[in-house]
């Protein structure tokens, strides 16, 4: 039976991964990912690992992996049709003959096409002459005609139906608009959401609209309303802009908290900043921007709320590893003044002389205090010392004992000594984590799904290493296409398998690895494994996959023109041509 993509979508939308395994294995949050005991072989030791950003599992001892398809399949001994049947019953939507159901849920598709005939709506009124407040309010604002497009704003008509008569027009039933967020209803009547505001629509990584936030154009409260979860948008996992930043992120992301920071600073040339949506980041969040980069620069509100977000942004980001630093903008009231006030110039030099979050927490500790009364120095001492002690290395604790030594005007050595006593028993816990994690042994099975692996080691490890950045990036699907295709895969295994991600690529639309029960599960483990290493790795951007596909090029023409002499000797001549070309190539 073959489920239609979007009914696919759907039914992994609604099951999490780490929803669905929690209930057969005790996870275990560490960094971006989690870990328990397998539950296809025993052991004692958990080498079960869920990755929430590439929604798969791996299991680093018995080699078992897949998506939430390929684990109901595994866990329930189900076979695909079944599995389906057993997630959609798990979520409740119902099964169908031809795919998606008609019955009362609305599908993600159909909620995805409305925003966008929304979209549409909105920035042709913006354009209108019945949008001219809204654009007086925006160049007020200034906001350029180019950052208008470029954003795709928009701004909502004072009256209370025009979007949705709009809407029903093109044939979009009300219950189609209220489970957009697009309508409310009130006793039997279907009102617009978004009355007399100026619309930001919320793009996602496939350059769907799947959201709207809409600003007040004067006091009216609230400021801003926002679409809140449909079946299309969760905001805990969206950020406003990364459909642009993720194009510049492999230095780094800034994360700010508003629309219009992000909407200035882009326009200030500043393309790489990104805010969450009107709430705090929360740790789906951080494992969103962990793909796309290691290094987050915050630049947050200067008011008590935005250093309340700073911590909270602080302990997320860093969970996962990523490398937080704090940009603090003095009298400015937010990014945007910022700019207005000082400029982009200003806030370049702002980035550069941001602070790591170790120091930016010390000094606001210290902050608290007046050093020269005993009675807080002592406080103050305390509080660096506990902050100190939770350090993860002794080298930090080391240098950051003499800092706060410095800034207490007290000796390095015995807030050394104290720090660490405390440090122990943490220290103790992470070494224990770090034994655990050691046991992750190789996969078993890889090489009987691939046994082009085992004879060509070498070009198998490239081919994986494209595959797996080609399946946790598919926005750099439609590019890499331009360069690569079957023929330029060696092995059997990584030919299939890129033959079943492209029309997935075409269309820079995440792979589903289960997909109509095409792999086996224990490909898909396979296939997990390649995403887990590369999950693992600092950079997967475009310029790293390009080098890999030249390698991988360079590589199977040489094993081609070996096989050949393999087969017959009289090819030597050929090999030869082929070996001096290469050397005079590199030479150049
Ligand atoms: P701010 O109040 O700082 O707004 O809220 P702002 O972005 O600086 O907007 P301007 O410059 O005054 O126009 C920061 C973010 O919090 C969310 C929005 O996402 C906003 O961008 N927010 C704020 C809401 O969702 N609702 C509100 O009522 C206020
Ligand atoms: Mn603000």
């Amino acid at each position: 039976m073959a489920f239609s993509a979007a009914f696919l979508d759907e039914l992994k939308f609604r099951n999490e991964l780490p929803d669905v395994i929690s209930q057969y294995v005790n996870l275990r949050r560490t960094g971006s990912n989690m870990v328990g005991l397998c539950p296809f072989h025993s052991e004692k030791t958990p080498s079960f690992v869920v990755f929430p950003t590439t929604s798969t599992f791996k299991c680093f001892g018995c080699g078992a992996g897949g998506d939430v398809v390929g684990f109901v399949m595994q866990i329930e001994n189900l076979d695909y049709p079944a599995a389906i049947e057993f997630l959609a019953r798990r979520c409740g939507i119902p099964l169908e003959e031809d795919g998606f159901s008609k019955e009362s849920k609305v599908s993600r598709k159909r909620v995805l096409e409305l925003n966008r005939e929304a979209a549409k709506f909105f920035h042709n009124y913006l354009m209108s002459p019945g949008g001219e407040t809204a654009l007086q309010y925006l160049k007020n604002r200034q906001i350029k005609d180019t950052t208008i497009k470029h954003f795709g704003l928009g701004a909502s008509p004072a009256g209370w139906s025009a979007l949705t008569e709009h809407l029903t027009s093109l044939g979009y039933k009300s219950e189609e608009l209220t489970a957009a967020f697009l309508a409310g209803s009130k006793s039997g009547r279907t009102y617009d959401y978004f009355r007399n505001r100026v619309i930001f629509p919320i793009i996602d990584l496939n350059g769907n609209v799947v959201a709207f936030g809409g600003r007040a154009m004067g006091d009216e409260k609230p400021k801003y309303i926002n679409t809140s979860d449909t079946p299309a948008f969760k905001k805990s996992k969206n950020l406003f802009a990364l459909n642009f930043a993720k194009n510049y992120a492999s230095e780094s992301l800034i994360m700010c908290e508003g629309y219009m920071d992000v909407i200035a600073l882009h326009q200030a040339g500043f393309t790489n900043a990104v805010a969450t949506l009107g709430t705090a980041v929360t740790s789906e969040h951080a494992r969103i921007i962990a793909r796309f980069t290691k290094n987050v620069l915050l630049a947050y509100d200067s008011d008590s709320a935005g250093k309340r977000a700073t911590d909270k942004a602080i302990e997320a980001l860093t969970e996962l590893g990523i490398n937080v630093r704090v940009i603090e903008l003095g009298d400015a009231k937010d990014p945007d003044d910022f700019i207005k006030k000082q400029g982009a110039g200003a806030f370049g030099l702002k980035l550069k002389g941001s602070s790591g979050r170790i120091d930016y927490a010390i000094g606001e500790i210290l902050k608290k205090y007046n050093l020269s009364l005993p009675d807080d120095l002592q406080s103050a001492t305390d509080e660096l010392i506990n902050y100190i002690a939770a350090l993860g290395d002794k080298p930090s604790r080391e240098i950051y004992s003499q800092r706060a030594a410095e800034l207490l005007g007290l000796s390095a050595d015995g807030i050394a000594k104290v720090a660490e006593q405390k440090a122990k028993k943490f220290v103790r816990r992470a070494k224990k984590e770090f034994d655990d994690s050691e046991i992750r042994k190789k996969a078993g099975y890889g090489d009987k799904v691939n046994p082009g692996r085992l004879k060509f080691a070498d070009i198998s490890t490239i081919e994986e290493r494209i595959l797996g950045i080609l399946l946790i990036r598919v926005d750099l699907g439609i590019e890499a296409l331009k360069q690569l295709g079957e023929d330029d895969f060696f092995t059997e295994f990584s030919k299939k398998l890129f033959r079943f991600m492209k029309p997935f690529l075409e269309e820079g639309k995440e792979v589903n690895i289960s997909a109509n029960g095409f792999f086996t599960p224990e490909e898909q483990g396979v296939i997990a494994g390649y995403m887990a290493s590369r999950l693992k790795l600092e950079k997967n951007d475009f310029e790293v996959l390009e080098a890999d596909i030249k390698l991988l090029k360079e590589k199977k023409t040489d094993l081609e023109l070996e096989e050949k002499v393999n087969e017959d000797y009289e090819n030597l001549g050929e090999y030869l041509e082929h070996l001096k070309r290469k050397h005079k190539d590199k030479k150049q």
